[in-house]
């Protein structure tokens, strides 16, 4: 008996390697344009995988699916197909706010129904759905017997990219979180990365990697395993396995945007489509807005968020910036500091701060008053520390607090170094982890619906990454989620020339981010200069996309430089529709972006370290109609490396869809144009 057995293990084992390669396809199905396909298979030993090609080339080759588990045998292997089905689907919906006001979902679903023979039945689903510009597939847990609590140690998921590439990314898991500087190495050089992960394979095709619809699981890293292959890492749980869950549960989506260029990345609705829709309703009370604030001199340190001689937030300075925002048509004054607790180390701990309390010299009840007669509201400011029992015990007071003052906008801020968050755990015990744990994934949304319910927006710094929630809770507005312009005042180092081209395609290919733009004087702390022209401080208003965008230079310096100051207080931040004109990533991009709100077009163009002549052909305006393009352009020998990043030309010409612009950028450089029509 006992050698039987053995040599039938022999033999399985056997079998297993000779037919490693031995797969069975069990489904298959096609983008609605046929560009992508996707084949799931089964291998002798019942593993489950999938492949992608793109116009028939293989882009992901065979890549493992399953789980391991913490209470029970892993999820992999021994599985057979229940059944397979194949729809099509084409709808068209609208966003309350955005890039683009309406937005196509049009997919081809592929789900695929596999039960672990012979080890305890298990039922699970993967389901794909398969895009002309990317695919987005998900496991669904049913609600079985077998596995009622399910705990998930790793997902075995993998990314097997087909050819060489080379990779835009971040490190996953270090201290700075999703601050860390925008690496570029071979694919099969990364080690664990962030997403969205851009690559660019050696044909030109580009992938980005990434997920949507992350609630209640852990965060997904992409761990390079071997080659170009890659497998996603769970953010471990302080409290254990990565993620717990209970009954029936879906995973987020693991997507791959694919395109034939960078500026095909971010034309792609994929990750907002994968998401569900607005579960709000009216939401006409989240009011996309420019705003100024007490910030900027906190980070030049000539000011200061705690009470003492250089408090910032105070009575008389928040007057100051409420006048400038009424006289130049501000909606927003962004009050940091405004409340008691910024003593301490805070961003070690973040225990003392109260929500609720204001120092003395700051009157929130007269100011919000004031504030409201002039048609200025305040941006409320909720910094943590990372300290999520301390800010949950204040939440709701602190969102009455501020509905209660026509605050409809909140800035929060987590600073802390990541894997040391504070959390409460079940056993009621402080724990420390990662912000995109599972228990910060869940805080980060508990904020966000907690402040809808006072019809407040958010604008979250140190979030966690964003994966196109804000289809569903539209008053998640924005999220900082990468370097921004802070780095300026005081990174070591600053932010590099070429940040903002990356960033369009890899961080912004995620949402929305507060970038804080529009720094007019060019210099940091200490004296620390941008590695910026002016031109490209207006450009980053319409590269960087922020429906709550901050102009974050102080009043004196906007008054100091009124031609380049207008172009920042007509700019919009709520798009009709927006197009990306060119790009190449880390090098250049520009994009064109036309007003909810008006006829007009504003285009924001680019560039890294290098000079640069960009061809813009207009054909996006109306044809048939003649427009006054006001352009905001580098001096012919602006440089970034120089006093002369500060020499910006702005001009104007009578222009039509039939012509084409010549853009010459400046090395770090930009160029920012409104286009509005001749009545
Ligand atoms: C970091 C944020 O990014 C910044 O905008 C803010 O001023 C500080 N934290 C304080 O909350």
């Amino acid at each position: 008996m006992q050698l039987r057995r053995s040599a039938a293990i022999l033999a399985a084992t056997f079998a297993l390697s000779v037919n490693a390669w031995a797969q069975q396809v069990i489904a298959k199905a096609a983008s609605p344009g046929q560009v992508l396909d996707v084949e799931v298979q089964i291998e002798n030993g019942g593993k489950l995988g999938y492949a992608v090609k793109r116009n028939g080339k293989q882009v992901i080759g065979l890549s493992r699916l399953g789980f391991n588990l913490a209470n029970a045998p892993k999820l992999d292997g021994g599985f057979a197909l229940l059944k397979q089905t194949a729809s099509l689907h084409d709808s068209t919906w609208e966003q309350p706010w955005g890039e683009r006001q309406f937005v196509r979902n049009h997919y081809r679903e592929l789900r695929v129904e596999v039960e672990q023979k012979n080890r305890g039945n298990r039922r699970l689903a993967i389901v794909f759905r398969i895009y002309d510009d990317g695919i987005g597939f998900r496991y669904e847990f049913p609600d079985q017997p077998q596995l009622r609590d399910t705990e998930i140690i790793d997902e075995l998921t993998e990314f097997a990219v087909a050819q060489k590439g080379t990779a835009w990314w971040i490190p996953a898991g270090e201290l700075p979180g999703l601050e860390e500087e925008i690496r570029t190495s071979p694919l099969s050089e990364i080690g664990t990365a962030n997403t969205p992960l851009t690559v660019r394979l050696e044909d030109g095709t580009h992938i980005a990697f990434h997920e949507a619809a992350l609630v209640d699981y852990a965060s997904m890293w992409l761990r390079k395993v071997d080659g170009q292959k890659l497998r996603a890492q769970l953010v471990a749980s302080p409290n254990g396995p990565a993620v717990v869950r209970h009954g029936a549960f879906t995973t987020p989506w693991r997507t791959m945007q694919i395109a034939d260029n960078a500026a095909g990345l971010y034309m792609s609705d994929l990750v907002l489509n994968l998401n569900e829709p607005n579960k709000l309703g009216d939401v006409s009370w989240v009011k996309p807005s420019k705003f100024v604030g007490v910030w900027w001199e906190m980070h030049l340190q000539s000011g200061t968020w705690n009470a003492g001689p250089k408090h910032a937030a105070n009575t008389a300075n928040t007057k100051r910036y409420i006048d400038f925002a009424a006289k130049y048509g501000f909606r927003g004054v962004l009050v940091e500091g405004w409340n008691k607790g910024w003593e301490s180390d805070w961003g070690h701990g973040g225990a003392d701060f109260s929500f609720t309390e204001s120092y003395p010299d700051f009157d929130l009840p007269g100011l919000a008053a004031y504030a409201k007669s002039k048609g200025v509201r305040l941006v409320g400011h909720h910094e943590t520390g990372g300290n999520l029992p301390a800010y949950e015990k204040q939440m709701d007071a602190a969102y009455k607090l501020y509905a209660k003052h026509g605050v409809d906008s909140v800035k929060s801020g987590y600073v802390h170094e990541a894997g040391s968050m504070q959390f409460m755990g079940e056993d009621g015990k402080l724990r420390y982890g990662h912000y995109d744990s599972q228990l910060g994934v869940r805080h980060f949304l508990k904020a966000v619906t907690e402040a809808a319910k006072y019809r407040i927006a958010v604008d979250t710094h140190e979030p966690v990454k964003d994966t196109g929630l804000r289809r569903t809770y539209p008053n998640w507005v924005s999220r900082e989620g990468a370097r921004g312009v802070e780095y300026n005042a005081w990174g070591n180092p600053p932010n590099a020339v070429d940040h903002e081209a990356k960033l369009v395609f890899t961080r912004m290919l995620s949402g929305p981010m507060d970038y804080t733009p529009g720094v007019l004087s060019l210099v940091g702390a200490e004296g620390k200069v941008f590695n910026s022209t002016q031109a490209k401080q207006l450009a980053n208003f319409v590269v960087i996309y922020s429906p709550l965008a901050m102009a974050a230079d102080l009043p004196e310096n906007y008054e100091k430089y009124p031609a380049a100051f207008k172009f920042i207080r007509d700019v919009p931040t709520d798009w009709a529709d927006t197009r990306v004109v060119n790009g190449a990533v880390g090098e250049y991009v520009t994009i064109a972006r036309k007003d909810r709100n008006s006829q007009d077009w504003y285009v924001g163009a680019v560039t890294d370290g290098e000079k640069r002549a960009l061809a813009l052909p207009l054909s996006f305006l109306d044809a048939g109609k003649t427009y006054v393009a006001e352009i905001y352009r580098d001096g012919d020998a602006a440089d970034y490396r120089s006093e002369r990043r500060f020499d910006l030309v702005v001009e104007q010409r009578r222009v039509t869809a039939k012509d084409v612009l010549q853009l010459q950028l400046a090395p770090g450089g930009g160029q920012a144009i409104r286009f509005s029509p001749v009545r």
